[in-house]
């Protein structure tokens, strides 16, 4: 594959969430503006019909589908080969993802998770769980992980990072809200910068390139 980002086309990107969408919502606004050049959502699906996710969706006139069956690997590569998606996001999507769309989409599908992976993260470290753990090891630093999603839970490849601070009086929400509010900056520029080719996953499984970062605000409040 090409890294020349002269060569690129537009990529098409699914979107799989299972909450309220705030991390695709941002995704959405940024791809409407610097880096509408780049990329485009295609298809959002959630494992629950409820899910917020979909809603933004569908007022943003992006076709949707729930996905009534997470282990069945097959048929969401289907779904995902009927829209012409080259690019998979997890947007707060919390089952595990079929091998075979892990197979399919191999350094082509990124997920970001709430703390600075490899610490709290892995099965059941999801949501509120992971700022409680933050909470319970007084850590003084958390943040945003963005990394590409390999079989198991939070442990492929780290492809971004960025620090959130954590107060001596911080609740589990404060540092959710805060850790959200970075997510937000972060998910948005590594996905822009994976479908540039500026980023990638390297021969050596590690992620290779780099997300521009330069606009970022520290986020300490
Ligand atoms: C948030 O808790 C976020 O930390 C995690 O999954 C949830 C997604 O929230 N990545 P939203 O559905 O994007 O608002």
């Amino acid at each position: 594959m090409s890294h020349d980002i002269t060569e690129r086309p537009v990529s098409r990107i699914a979107v799989l969430a299972s909450g309220g969408g705030s991390n695709l919502q941002s995704l959405l606004d940024h791809l409407a503006g610097p880096a509408r050049d780049a990329a485009a959502v295609v298809w959002v699906g959630s494992n629950r019909a409820e899910a917020g996710a979909l809603s933004r969706a569908q007022s943003a006139g992006i076709a949707t589908g729930v996905v009534h069956d997470p282990t069945d690997g097959e048929a969401l590569v289907a779904q995902l080969a009927a829209v012409n998606a080259d690019m998979v996001v997890l947007a707060g999507y919390l089952k595990l993802v079929p091998l075979a769309v892990v197979r399919a989409f191999h350094g082509r599908m990124l997920n970001v998770h709430p703390s600075l992976l490899p610490a709290f993260g892995g099965p059941g470290m999801y949501g509120h769980r992971v700022h409680e753990a933050v909470l319970a090891h007084g850590a003084r630093v958390s943040g945003v992980t963005v990394h590409f999603v390999d079989e198991a839970f939070d442990r492929g490849a780290i492809a971004a990072q960025w620090p959130v601070r954590v107060f001596a009086d911080d609740t589990a929400d404060a540092i959710a809200a805060r850790v959200l509010r970075a997510e937000h900056q972060l998910l948005p520029r590594a996905v822009e910068a994976l479908a540039r080719g500026q980023l990638w996953l390297a021969a050596d499984g590690r992620a290779a390139g780099d997300v521009a970062l330069p606009d970022l605000p520290s986020i300490t409040v």
